[in-house]
């Protein structure tokens, strides 16, 4: 096992009605933006319980806070939290808005002239503005970790960043607000949260016993429950099941030890930023090939993976690890997920280059647990998702 620091200081309020509780956690004399994406939480009623738990608090609100939440937009909440002399944030959302919620706690500490050198730099200044969230759709974990990834269109660009102040102070899981997700979303919540582990986990052995049998306990989880919510939102034991494998599957824990390898997202990302294909639809276009083109160094853990997630217990180690590759993109088709980026866009010529091109302007050039894949190998691993 390697060595590791580990420390999560995001309180969690977890289960039935926990919005409810919402004001014994920001202090009265707080100045509160509430911050929102399309307008979902004013039809489903997480809405009215957010405004009624904070009836005796000074409250503002910013929505229209994008899917993949937009630089230019998160400038305006930004005029405005300066304007008001915010000083708290409270996110109301999915992971767009926690992440754009993030951006905006960086930003308000922010002296300089261009705040997406955050992104760039990677650094944020002291003095971040407090936050908490209401997570209202599970699956990036968001709502436990200190990452954050914002997109801008202007320059077709998703950068992220993580940084020990971006932990939330506090996270409401109510696993009854799943009800109102649109399925197609549901399904994204389960492959990105199924990807996470993933990038944790399908690297190499390092004799992490318990971390990789935890990182299997959330993929099996998953599985298990994965028809239950998508047949059925309203039940609560597959919902809050649901939840907690996606806050447990990036919330820091299960990578503590491991080396990670995170390169399926590095280029799903490019995907958002060129076609703004669906985050979690760009990680199930791009696993099979990942790992069909790093079979040599990872075939030990795919093989591993075969036998304690999907019981394949026959044949040689290729082949077990072959057999878990294939069981991975049934279930994303299983979820409804399309796996080939054609299927996502008819201009995907061409991509595997621009990403190439990408990673090489940005100096991305050996990336993967092992880092050794370069802009060479990604693009021909983007021109194999084809
Ligand atoms: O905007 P509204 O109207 O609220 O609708 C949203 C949005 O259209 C809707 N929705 C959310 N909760 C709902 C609901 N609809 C009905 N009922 C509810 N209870 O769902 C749509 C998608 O929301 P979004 O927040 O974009 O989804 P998700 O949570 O999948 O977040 C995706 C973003 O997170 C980033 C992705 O790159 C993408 O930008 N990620 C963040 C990570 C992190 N911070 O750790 C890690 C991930 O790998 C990921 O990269
Ligand atoms: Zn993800």
């Amino acid at each position: 096992m390697l060595n590791f620091q580990f420390r999560n200081p995001t309180k969690l309020l977890f289960g039935k009605n926990q919005i409810a509780n919402l004001a014994s956690e920001i202090a009265s004399e707080e100045k509160i933006l509430v911050l929102y994406g399309g307008g979902s939480i004013k039809k489903n009623g997480i809405y009215d319980q957010v405004t009624d738990a904070l009836k005796n608090h000074q409250v503002l609100e910013f929505g229209g806070i994008p899917p993949n939440p937009e630089y230019s937009v998160l400038l305006k909440a930004l005029e405005l939290i300066k304007r008001e002399k915010i000083t708290f944030l409270l996110a109301v959302g999915g992971g767009s808005v926690i992440d754009g919620t993030k951006f905006l706690s960086a930003a308000a500490a922010y002296q300089g002239t261009d705040p997406w050198q955050i992104m760039q730099t990677k650094k944020v200044p002291d003095n971040t503005l407090p936050f908490g969230t209401v997570l209202t759709l599970p699956a990036t974990g968001s709502e436990m970790n200190s990452r954050a990834v914002i997109t801008r269109e202007d320059t077709q660009e998703k950068l992220s960043i993580r940084v020990d102040a971006l932990y939330p102070r506090f996270s409401i899981l109510d696993p009854q607000v799943i009800q109102s997700i649109p399925q197609n979303q549901i399904a994204n919540g389960l492959a990105d949260s199924f990807t996470h582990v993933l990038e944790q986990y399908m690297t190499y052995p390092v004799a992490a016993y318990l971390q990789d049998r935890i990182a299997e306990s959330i993929l099996k989880t998953i599985i298990e429950i994965a028809p239950r919510v998508m047949s059925d939102p309203a039940d609560y034991e597959a919902a809050a099941n649901y939840m907690w494998c996606c806050t447990m599957a990036l919330n820091d824990l299960i990578e503590k030890g491991v080396p990670t390898d995170w390169a399926i997202h590095m280029m799903g990302h490019e995907l958002t930023a060129l076609y703004h294909i669906d985050h979690a639809r760009t990680l199930a276009i791009l696993t099979k090939s990942h790992y069909e083109y790093n079979l040599e160094s990872k075939k030990e853990k795919l093989a591993q993976y075969a036998a304690r997630v999907w019981d394949i217990k026959k044949g040689s180690t290729e082949e077990r690890a072959m057999q878990g590759i294939e069981q991975t993109e049934c279930f994303f088709h299983s979820l409804g997920i399309k796996t080939r980026l054609s299927d996502y866009t008819p201009d995907y010529n061409g991509t595997a280059e621009k990403i190439e091109k990408t990673f090489l302007a940005r100096g991305w050039e050996k990336i993967g647990e092992n880092r050794t894949l370069t802009p060479g190998d990604v693009k021909q691993i983007v021109a194999m998702a084809y």
